[in-house]
């Protein structure tokens, strides 16, 4: 579904992404783990057509997207749920929605406002209110739901559980799972990688702009070297 082939890019004087090599088949959870800086959002962002590779080729479904534009991109289907989410504050919960719809263009619609609110039941509670007023997490769900009413072919979402509470970080993974196993194809960067290498099967690690490691994530789960740099020891590292 989403074949990465050497590809670089960078900000002035910095190259961020060193030559990546990166196949998500149709279908998959994939993870993308890295520490700060690594390159996970640029990666991301490179996807969606926000950052401009300078070498190498991305393919969606067949198609060669690495020159397109966001917009264009968005409309094949592949949606990015932005670090930090992105939320229109002064708009309602309803018409964020309502703006994912547009990325939808002629494609069917996959999921509906009401599909919507069956995986995060609080934004039915929300609909009027501001974006801006919901919690982190609430507004998390917001983007996510917002990416699907756009009927992703693929979704992207770039640290999800960034600033959650493990209550909302858990609703979140698990509304993931749910869109997972209805056969939504799905990239997760995250910083909380035990958490995202137990829910996906196949895992990156991305080492200052270049692929350290891939495979089974739960192989990398047991690997000593992903265990000393990624998962620590002690309370701190475990899940809650
Ligand atoms: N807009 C930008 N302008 C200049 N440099 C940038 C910009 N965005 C990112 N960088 C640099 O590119 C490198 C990769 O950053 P990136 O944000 O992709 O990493 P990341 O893995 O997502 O990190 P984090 O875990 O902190 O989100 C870093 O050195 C970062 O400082
Ligand atoms: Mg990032």
């Amino acid at each position: 579904m989403l074949e990465i082939k050497q590809l670089k890019a960078g900000y002035r004087g910095i190259e961020a992404l060193k030559g990546v090599d990166i196949v998500v088949p149709e279908g998959e959870m994939v993870a993308i783990i890295g520490a700060n800086g690594a390159g996970k959002s640029t990666l991301l962002n490179c996807m969606s057509g926000v950052v401009r590779a300078t070498a190498g080729q991305i393919r969606f479904a067949g198609q060669d997207i690495t020159r397109l534009p966001p917009h264009v991109i968005a409309r094949a289907g592949l949606l990015h749920v932005p670090e930090g989410r992105q939320v229109l504050a002064d708009m309602t919960v309803q018409e964020n929605l309502m703006l994912g719809a547009l990325a939808r263009g002629t494609r069917k619609a996959l999921y509906e406002i009401d599909k919507v609110v069956t995986l995060f039941p609080i934004l039915a509670e929300r609909m009027q209110q501001a974006a801006g007023t919901l919690s982190g997490g609430q507004q998390q769900m917001m983007a996510i739901g917002r990416a699907l009413m756009g009927s992703p072919r693929v979704l992207l979402l770039d640290e999800p559980s960034l600033g959650l509470s493990p209550l909302l970080t858990h609703q979140v993974f698990d509304a993931l799972l749910k869109l997972h196993r209805d056969g939504l194809t799905i990239v997760l960067v995250e910083q909380n990688a035990r958490r995202a290498l137990a829910a996906t099967q196949r895992a990156y690690v991305l080492e200052r702009g270049l692929i350290a490691q891939h495979g089974q994530s739960q192989q990398l789960l047991h690997d000593p070297s992903v265990i000393e740099h990624y998962l620590g020891t002690g309370e701190s590292a475990l899940v809650d």
